[in-house]
């Protein structure tokens, strides 16, 4: 794929980036000791999904424990792995991947600081169990003196008039003028239901940052962690980038990333979408912008006349 030069760079031109096409185990054997304050990554879940050939999650797992060895390895003594996956199927049956994980990262002496659920309003509808509408990331860090800059990440208060009701401070603000703590319950979408979808029916919803990869994450959830857990100018690395959401939120943030990706396509269209945000024509969801509710007056959020009738009926 032939990519245009950009007219004017939005990308700081001290900001080192790369894409590696490769194995990531092997690709990682290259790499310095401590390099990198965060490794970011959503890896294959074994599911079969096109790029992955499944195996039981025994072979998985052990393969994946090679991997993460290398990435402790390269990992500075300042940073941290924030890790997110879903759940492994089998036959009906659902392993959350993250329990088997948390025993990996905990033998190498990681110390978990949070259990992030990455929560999504919309996804498949499940008839033999709840439907699943959420992910975790496992935020480990490889020591006690790690970078967290809570006040980068801060997110504006509901109730930013808030007032102690007692005690010596009684009367007075109680919030934090800069915003509150996230939390560990993140609402950050994969599919944009915006308003196309709610107010123009048939019209297919797309996130504006789509592409053809099956598993893509949304940038802007990269771009919380990188902002809290990295400081400008350290490395941050996703061993299993995909279409590069992990390298475009560095950059964004002028962070030093490396990527490896063993799919030589996907590789091609992070190239691409790194071109695209130096020119300026990326399509991102802006961090933190609001979810999209629908009103009680939204035809999507009122009973359809035909369920009313059944109701009805059902009441004779
Ligand atoms: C869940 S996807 C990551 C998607 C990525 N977060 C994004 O936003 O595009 C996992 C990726 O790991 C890649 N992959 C799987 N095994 C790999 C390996 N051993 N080395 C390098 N990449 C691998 C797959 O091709 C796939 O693109």
């Amino acid at each position: 794929m032939k990519v245009k030069e950009p007219l004017f760079d939005y990308i700081n031109p001290q900001i080192k980036y790369s894409i590696e096409n490769g194995d990531a185990l092997k690709v990682l054997k290259t790499f310095e000791t401590e390099k990198f304050d965060l490794v970011i990554t959503s890896p294959p879940y074994n599911i079969g999904k096109s790029y992955e050939t499944k195996t039981t999650i025994e072979q998985y797992l052990k393969s994946q424990e090679e991997i993460i060895t290398e990435l402790v390895r390269v990992l500075s003594h300042k940073g941290s792995i924030c890790w997110q996956v879903g759940n492994y199927v089998e036959k009906g049956e659902i392993f959350p991947l993250d329990i088997f994980y948390y025993q990996i990262f905990k033998k190498m002496g990681l110390k978990l600081r949070n259990r992030i659920v990455w929560h999504f309003g919309h996804g498949l509808h499940a008839s033999k169990r709840f439907s699943g509408r959420y992910e975790t990331i496992l935020w480990f860090t490889k020591s006690d003196n790690y970078i967290f800059n809570l006040d980068d990440v801060r997110v504006p208060a509901k109730y930013p008039g808030k007032k102690h009701f007692k005690g010596p401070k009684k009367g007075m603000l109680s919030g934090n003028p800069m915003g509150k703590n996230p939390s560990d319950i993140w609402e950050i979408v994969v599919q944009d239901w915006e308003n196309e979808l709610w107010n123009i029916p048939n019209v297919k919803a797309n996130h504006p940052e789509k592409t053809i990869h099956p598993a893509q994450y949304p940038v802007e959830l990269v771009e919380r962690c990188i902002l809290a857990l990295t400081d400008k100018k350290s490395w941050v690395l996703d061993p299993f980038c995909g279409v590069g959401s992990a390298l475009i939120a560095a950059i964004k943030n002028e962070r030093n990333v490396i990527g490896i990706e063993k799919e030589k396509e996907y590789c091609e269209i992070s190239k691409k979408r790194i071109n695209d945000y130096n020119e300026g024509i990326l399509k991102l969801r802006p961090i933190n912008k609001t979810i999209h509710k629908p009103s009680k007056t939204d035809k999507v959020a009122q009973i359809p006349l035909e369920w009313q009738e059944l109701t009805r009926n059902g009441d004779n």
